[in-house]
């Protein structure tokens, strides 16, 4: 499978897929990553040949940088698009282009928690689990069809910092297996519900 990913910043969700693809966990390869921050670091992580960046601000707009994303994932002929740590709201223009093959990981065991500061918010709130959700991306923030989820436990003395740590460890065995079904061809996404087909 053709797998695209965006991203903005370190990327160890994307280092989570080439290391499995390396060690022929996941047959599928990275045709291109995606930032709209020229120096993250997830960019480093793959070869300059696969590499797009640009900066929003040098757009007229927030649609005009969408567009030129889109042309650009476009072009790498993604069979699936994973956002991983793009910190960019998308627009129902890019989001429209690939529903369907569009996918996020986000540090929530969602519905709860959609946006930011995930982990700060449920430690606030006293939850005594938390986790990470692997979902279809649609155009209202963090709300398409979750695939799957990771559960870790909320510890006492945990801060915003060690709960981020512990959840981040298990988001990468998870959008693993969610690429694993969605290049064996079993996943699609129809609405509010998903399948995976039943061999
Ligand atoms: C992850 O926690 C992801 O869930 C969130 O942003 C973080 C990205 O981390 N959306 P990395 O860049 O993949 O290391």
């Amino acid at each position: 499978a053709r797998i695209a990913v965006l991203a903005s910043g370190r990327g160890s969700n994307l280092q989570a897929i080439l290391d499995a693809i390396s060690v022929g966990e996941l047959p599928a390869e990275i045709v291109g990553v995606f930032s709209d921050k020229p120096a993250a670091a997830v960019l480093q992580r793959v070869a300059p040949a696969l590499r797009w960046s640009a900066d929003a601000r040098t757009f007229p707009s927030r649609e005009a940088f969408d567009a030129a994303l889109a042309d650009a994932v476009a072009a790498c002929r993604p069979d699936w698009v994973v956002c991983a740590g793009y910190m960019r709201i998308l627009g129902d223009g890019f989001v429209s282009r690939f529903r369907g093959r569009l996918l996020n990981i986000h540090p929530s065991l969602l519905p709860r928690y959609p946006g930011l500061r995930t982990h700060a918010r449920a430690l606030a709130d006293g939850q005594r689990e938390h986790g990470a959700s692997v979902h279809f991306v649609i155009p209202e923030l963090d709300a398409g069809a979750v695939i799957a989820q990771a559960v870790v436990p909320v510890r006492a003395d945990d801060d915003a910092e060690a709960l981020a740590t512990r959840v981040l460890a298990v988001e990468h065995p998870l959008l693993v297996a969610v690429l694993r079904l969605a290049a064996a061809g079993r996943l699609a996404e129809h609405g509010t519900t998903i399948t995976l087909d039943g061999h």
